[in-house]
Order: C-alpha cells, then sequence, then structure tokens
C-alpha cells in the first residue's frame, strides 16, 4: 500500500499515512506577508549583542546547556512584568524553541489518549497536529460571526466535554480577535468547577490562552498573564518571533502556576534548548525596547490597512475586515473565489495566505513599501479577476 511519497516498507505510524508535512509555502517572491512575521531585521546594535553573548557561550559548547535556562526564565519574568504588569517569578517561567514547542510540550504533559483538548474556531492550523502527534482529540467549538468568542457555548462545552485543555488564541490567528478579562475569568472559573475526563476525578481543565501576537494590541486591550497570580489552570504562551522580529531564532515561552511549569520539565527533551538559542534570547531580551521598536508603526500600518480595505468593493461589495489586534489582517469575508485573489497577487510577487473561512483571505503586515505594493496589487488583482466572470 502506498502512503503518499512515503513507500508502504517505511512503518510509519498507521495515523500518520498520507498526511503531508505542516506549512506555508516559502517562496522566494519580493513581498512575503503570508507567515505574520515581522519585516523588520534587527538592529546593528542587537546583531552585535547576539555575536556577544553567543562569544560568551561559545567556549563552553562541549558542555550542555543549562537544562533550567534560569537566566533566562529570570529575563523573561522582568519583561513581562514590565510589558504586561505581570508579577511573575522565574520559576513560573518557561522557555523553549518557539511557542510551537510549547504548546507541544503543553499537549504532552495534559493531552493524551482518552483526553480532549477544545478550541475556539476559526484558529491556528497547527493545533490539531499537536492534538494528532499526542493522541488527544481537538474539537473545536464555531466562533460568532463576528470571530468573537462563544461564550454560552463554550462554557457548555467545557462542562459537556470535561477538556484537559481549554485553548484560545488571543490575539486570535487568523481573525486577529482579542479574549477580554471578562470572558477569560468566565472560562476559568466554569474551569475550576468542572472535571477533566480521563484524569484525578480532583483535576480542572488547564486554560491555554495563546498569546503569541499580544504585543500589537491596541492600548486598552489586556493580556491574561497578570491572572496567572488568581488561577493556578491558567497557562500563558508567548514568543519572540513576532513582535520582537526573532522568527528565525526560534524562542517561545509560557507563564503558568509552578504546577503547570513543573509539569512541562516532566515532557521537555534534556537539553531541549541550546546554548545558543538562550544566548540569542539574552541578547534580544536585553535590547527589548530595540526590538520592539517598529511594534507601534505595525500597529498603525495594520489600523490604516483596514480602514484602506473596508473602502475597496469587490462585485460591488465593501470587503469586509476581521476587527484585528494583531499585524496581520483577516479580510474580503464574500471572495466567490479567493485562490483567484490569491494567485493574481503571487503573479505580481505578493504572497498572502489563502487560510480562515471560504472567503477571506490573511495578509500580514510589511514595511511601508511593502504594504504600497500590497495595496496597487490587490486593486489589479480585484479588477482582473472581476471581469473574468
Ligand atoms: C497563534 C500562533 N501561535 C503560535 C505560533 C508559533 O510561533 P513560534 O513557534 O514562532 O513561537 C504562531 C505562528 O504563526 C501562531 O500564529
Amino acid at each position: 500500500m502506498s502512503q503518499g511519497s512515503i513507500p508502504a516498507s517505511i512503518p510509519l505510524r498507521n495515523d500518520l499515512v498520507g498526511e503531508e508535512p505542516y506549512g506555508a509555502p516559502q517562496l522566494d517572491v519580493p513581498v512575503r506577508l503570508n507567515v505574520n512575521e515581522n519585516p523588520y531585521a534587527p538592529t546593528q546594535e542587537v546583531i552585535d549583542s547576539i555575536v556577544e553573548h553567543v562569544r560568551h557561550a561559545a567556549p563552553e559548547l562541549n558542555r550542555y546547556p543549562d537544562r533550567e535556562h534560569l537566566t533566562l526564565r529570570a529575563k523573561l519574568a522582568e519583561y513581562l512584568a514590565k510589558e504586561s504588569k505581570a508579577r511573575l517569578q522565574p520559576e513560573q517561567l518557561w522557555a523553549a524553541n518557539g511557542s510551537n514547542e510549547i504548546m507541544l510540550q503543553l499537549f504532552q504533559a495534559f493531552g493524551g489518549p482518552g483526553r480532549t483538548a477544545l478550541g475556539f474556531a476559526p484558529t491556528y492550523s497547527m493545533y490539531p497536529e499537536y492534538a494528532r502527534d499526542t493522541f488527544t482529540t481537538w474539537t473545536t467549538i464555531p466562533r460568532n460571526d463576528d470571530f468573537s468568542l462563544d461564550l454560552p457555548a463554550a462554557l457548555k462545552a467545557i462542562e459537556d466535554i470535561r477538556p484537559a485543555i481549554v485553548l484560545i488564541t488571543s490575539p486570535n490567528n487568523p481573525t486577529g480577535t482579542p479574549l477580554n478579562p471578562e470572558q477569560a475569568h468566565a472560562l476559568l472559573d466554569k474551569c475550576a468547577t468542572v472535571g477533566v475526563e480521563g484524569a484525578d476525578e480532583s483535576a480542572h481543565p488547564v486554560v491555554v490562552v495563546d498569546e503569541a501576537y499580544i504585543e500589537f494590541r491596541n492600548p486598552g486591550v489586556d493580556s491574561m498573564a497578570p491572572l496567572i497570580s488568581q488561577y493556578d489552570h491558567l497557562a500563558v504562551s508567548r514568543t519572540l518571533s513576532k513582535a520582537f522580529a526573532y522568527a528565525g531564532a526560534r524562542v517561545g515561552y509560557l507563564a503558568a502556576s509552578t504546577a503547570i511549569v513543573d509539569s512541562l520539565r516532566i515532557v521537555r527533551m534534556p537539553y531541549h534548548l541550546s546554548a545558543l538559542t538562550q544566548a540569542a534570547a539574552l541578547a534580544a531580551l536585553e535590547h527589548a525596547d530595540t526590538q520592539l521598536a517598529q511594534v507601534e508603526h505595525l500597529r498603525n500600518t495594520r489600523n490604516e490597512t483596514a480602514e484602506w480595505l473596508k473602502q475597496q468593493t469587490y462585485r460591488g461589495v465593501p470587503l469586509q475586515v476581521a476587527e484585528s489586534q494583531s499585524n496581520f489582517l483577516l479580510f474580503g469575508g464574500s471572495f466567490d473565489d479567493r485562490q483567484a485573489i490569491f494567485d493574481g497577487l503571487l503573479k505580481r510577487g505578493i504572497l498572502i495566505r489563502v487560510v480562515g473561512p471560504e472567503g477571506w483571505l490573511r495578509v500580514c503586515m510589511g514595511t511601508d513599501e511593502e504594504m504600497t505594493a500590497f495595496r496597487s496589487g490587490l486593486l489589479e488583482t480585484l479588477r482582473e479577476v472581476e471581469s473574468r466572470k
């Protein structure tokens, strides 16, 4: 029997037969707005600091790295205190190779056969993969039409399903929708009263808030990190990939109670975070202000692009734009052939993403030049596709 590109003689796990590796296309085109990266490269000052930290780490590379990475965890606690007013001890922080690895560790620790993780669709497309890889059942509840959380449905699902993990993305990918503190309290309070299918009867679901894009929020929108001191079942996942412009360094982190962090310490690979990654992460945090310098500009770019998109039309109907607190926008809503619009932009050297519900496309904020190219490319493409039918 064939297993896609893998011959049947290779004993791939039965449930993985026919699966494809996940990943957005990495195409070498002039304007890449498809994977929610920060378009601004690290400054020379930061590059020099990375080199300095790596130079310091290099003579010790014959030794395994600090498994507990406590220096880094202390710096992450300091950053969260400043950024989100969350008062946390270094032991309440945990870092890994991107928040992808953080999330996988959460599923390894709390998921597993007979257990369910509950999410809110549409949402980040990697979650079902973490579930598959850890034999966890992945279940989603649809969001409202404006992509906000359907709180009554969420509370009912928690009671009915008794999930091990309740996973909420804030701001959500691909819609940009934030979670608000009232919703978070309602979910956390509900979880404190329900059990977990397949666990000890005293267990309660872990609420994971994936805040990969939180630094792009407007003033007045909250991070859930300060709630950790009130709720020991809350885990907030973050990353340096987006606002810190550090996607290539692969550094994600988690803030939670020590009980949750200690659970991840059980499943992590020994020495999972290399000495070079730790060095690079320390350099970035030392220059947090420089690294985050473009966040405000990207936030303005998002707000301006959203307004501009709303003024454009497709087949005589104004484009819809989902309310976003992130560095990307989900737009369209009524595209009858979104692939044709994606292809038209790609032909013009602009790569965006076909993701989210039918009729919508997602664009990530680029530099000013890239956004100018996007605007003119989109206008040309919309007129071209309209003229076809
Ligand atoms: C919602 C969300 N969470 C997590 C990640 C993973 O980010 P990283 O592994 O680079 O930290 C992404 C990446 O796009 C994302 O969109």
